[in-house]
């Protein structure tokens, strides 16, 4: 094992514990403490203090190798496969909790002896409690690494600094590709104010009845994700998963980010962010949100099938957006890396992906080829015969097995700039100018491939109606559809009430220019549960016809749920497959009753007095169109 060059012998301390590889001389006071107060409650071996070198991460993988939570896959330039511990492989929604003084504040009060979907609340004193129950020595002889890490470029003034503290090395390595981590941090940070990420893989109890194998030390019983919005403060425990460890992403940039982007007067959304380039040279920038995998990664990095349009990548996740003086909506990605979705992405969906991610990337439970790659489901015409499989268990796989090769929801890591298409403004500090918002959902069923909000107000009203079938990224396992308003259910960090309020309010923004907002679905299915639209790169088709609808050109319908293509207006020039347009463009009257009655349950259970009088409005006015189809 490498010796890391940057560890010296003559230890300072924080507390009693050796400060391995930096001096204190380099840590803002604030950092300073909560360093020390996170190492008095979980008690570790030694500190190690992140500067993000090359060295350091050499250093990192080496130890991870050793420890056989990572194996190289010398097929491809510096990557690894890391197989997790098979009780921790999703993000944990139930057991995600946002802290506030007032219940409110974080959750609609839901009607009398209906289950809360949006969003789980704790007291601050339970949150303390849960706190006490799991830290206190759970580093006990592992090292504390501590990540100084900014969301967005380090310095723009979009931008964000949060300290993650953590006990597994295999989240430091992860950070170091999806956030900008290091010294640079630290010196843009100074003494002021960061959001704090505590975050520990867990120790658990003696009669713990999963199974823990060392080299990917966890505690699923007892795992819990907390956040506390004032005091801009993440803690969580139990689970090395990304969602739930990578606390950068989903913990700060959506459920911390919202909170302070509600304050602020901004949107931190589960939104991808692309540009596109037209045919005649000028170009846009779309913003999307999708729930869990549903297609962002995709989408982000279409290679588009109609001549002439070019696509580019500035994210695939998530994006924080604010107007600027002149009433632009601006976005930036707040990521450095891809944390995509594995399976489904070959050659033909997703080809850039698959330029991207063969360098410098860590895989998470996908399977493995006895040449030395990787293999998921997907990926058959990208592997020779002969190859053997290990799948994500570590277990022999032969082809036709009945269980998958790679765990569903098994992803790659992948720096930003290992990209093919990647947007030359992407790290621009100021953020791209944003035209369009789409919203977007798995629906077998009903919902047309394309139709477009008559306005802002009943825009907002498509977001917080969006559902989709449940996916393999989080913890449901059966196929149904469920309500994930803006592709947020899983992220919001305040009542989802007051969050419709906020996108309401922005049409107040002075000389605010509304980005026009659509809705799309690629995912509607015949009567033989054969996919309608054949998707991915055709999805341009789609693009096509939104631009050419914001350049006011005469291509739109009016319908019940919205502006529906004209007949004829779609560009279909060689569309390889034949494709049933009228099917997939029809308003089915009894299903669209069934989606109005779905809706109004859901918003009368789940939001009620918390509902902004517009959404209803908008929901009555559906009704209204329905009844007349
Ligand atoms: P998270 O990263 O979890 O937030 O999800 P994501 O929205 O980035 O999902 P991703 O792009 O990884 O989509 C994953 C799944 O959607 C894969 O199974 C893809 O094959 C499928 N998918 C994406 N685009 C299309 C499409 O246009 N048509 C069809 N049929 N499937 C698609
Ligand atoms: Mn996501
Ligand atoms: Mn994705």
């Amino acid at each position: 094992v490498a010796k890391n060059p940057s560890i010296n012998n003559n230890y300072e301390y924080i507390g009693k514990i050796p400060l391995l590889n930096s001096s204190t001389k380099s840590l803002p006071p604030k950092v300073y403490s909560y360093i020390e107060e996170c190492a008095s409650l979980c008690c570790p071996k030694d500190i190690f203090i992140c500067d993000g070198s090359d060295t350091e991460y050499e250093h990192l993988l080496n130890f991870l190798e050793k420890n056989g939570t990572i194996s190289p896959l010398p097929k491809y330039e510096n990557c690894w496969l890391a197989r997790t511990n098979p009780a921790d492989v999703a993000r944990v929604e139930k057991r995600t909790f946002i802290s506030t003084e007032c219940k409110r504040d974080t959750i609609p009060i839901p009607r009398e002896g209906v289950t809360g979907e949006l969003g789980n609340w704790i007291s601050p004193k339970d949150m303390d409690k849960a706190i006490l129950e799991r830290f206190p020595g759970c580093m006990k002889d592992r090292t504390m690494y501590v990540i100084p890490f900014s969301m967005g470029p380090v310095g723009s003034s979009f931008s964000k600094i949060g300290i993650e503290i953590t006990d597994s090395a295999y989240v430091v390595c992860c950070m170091r590709i999806m956030t900008r981590i290091g010294k640079k941090v630290l010196e843009t940070l100074g003494n002021d104010d960061f959001v704090k990420c505590l975050h520990s893989v867990g120790v658990p109890k003696r009669d713990s009845k999963i199974e823990i194998n060392s080299s990917w030390p966890c505690d699923p019983e007892r795992t819990i994700i907390l956040h506390r919005p004032d005091k801009n403060e993440i803690v969580s425990y139990g689970s090395g998963y990304g969602g739930n460890s990578l606390l950068g992403k989903k913990c700060f940039a959506l459920r911390i980010g919202s909170t302070i982007a509600k304050d602020e007067g901004w949107l931190a959304e589960h939104m991808l962010i692309l540009a596109i380039t037209d045919p005649k040279g000028r170009k846009r920038y779309i913003t999307a949100a999708f729930p869990s995998a549903c297609g962002k990664t995709n989408l982000a990095m279409l290679k588009p099938t109609l001549p002439g349009y070019k696509i580019e990548c500035v994210g695939d996740d998530i994006a924080w957006m604010r107007f600027d003086q002149e009433g632009r909506l601006r976005a930036i990605n707040p990521e450095n890396g891809f944390f995509g979705v594995a399976p489904g992405t070959n050659c033909i969906t997703n080809p850039n992906a698959m330029k991207t991610i063969f360098k410098n990337t860590i895989f998470t439970n996908v399977a493995a080829t006895s040449d030395g790659g990787v293999f998921w489901e997907g990926m058959e015409e990208e592997i020779s015969d002969d190859v053997e499989i290990t799948d994500w268990r570590g277990k022999k796989w032969t082809r036709g097995s009945k269980t998958p090769a790679a765990h569903p929801n098994s992803r790659f890591c992948t720096p930003i700039k290992e990209c093919p298409v990647i947007d030359p403004d992407w790290e621009d500090s100021a953020g791209v100018p944003i035209d369009v918002i789409l919203f977007g959902g798995r629906r077998p069923e009903g919902i047309p491939l394309i139709y477009q909000a008559r306005n802002w107000q009943h825009g907002v009203f498509i977001g917080a109606s969006m559902r989709s079938e449940a996916t393999a990224a989080a913890e449901h396992t059966d196929k149904v559809i469920m309500h994930d308003p803006f592709a947020m259910r899983p992220f919001f960090g305040y009542n989802f009430g007051h969050y419709l309020n906020h996108w309401l309010s922005m049409t107040e923004v002075k000389n605010a220019k509304l980005p026009a907002i659509f809705h799309v679905n690629w995912f509607r299915k015949n009567a033989d549960g054969k996919y309608l639209w054949p998707g991915f790169g055709e999805n341009s088709r789609v693009l096509d016809w939104i631009l050419r609808r914001i350049d006011g050109e005469d291509v739109a319908v009016d319908s019940a749920v919205g502006l529906l293509p004209k007949l004829g207006s779609f560009n279909l020039e060689n569309l390889s497959k034949d494709v049933n347009m009228e099917e997939l463009f029809s308003l089915p009257k009894s299903f669209w009753e069934k989606e109005v009655c779905h809706l109004r349950e859901y918003f009368d259970m789940q939001v009620g007095d918390d509902l902004p009088a517009a959404i209803r409005e908008e929901l009555e006015l559906l009704a209204c169109n329905v009844d007349k189809l």
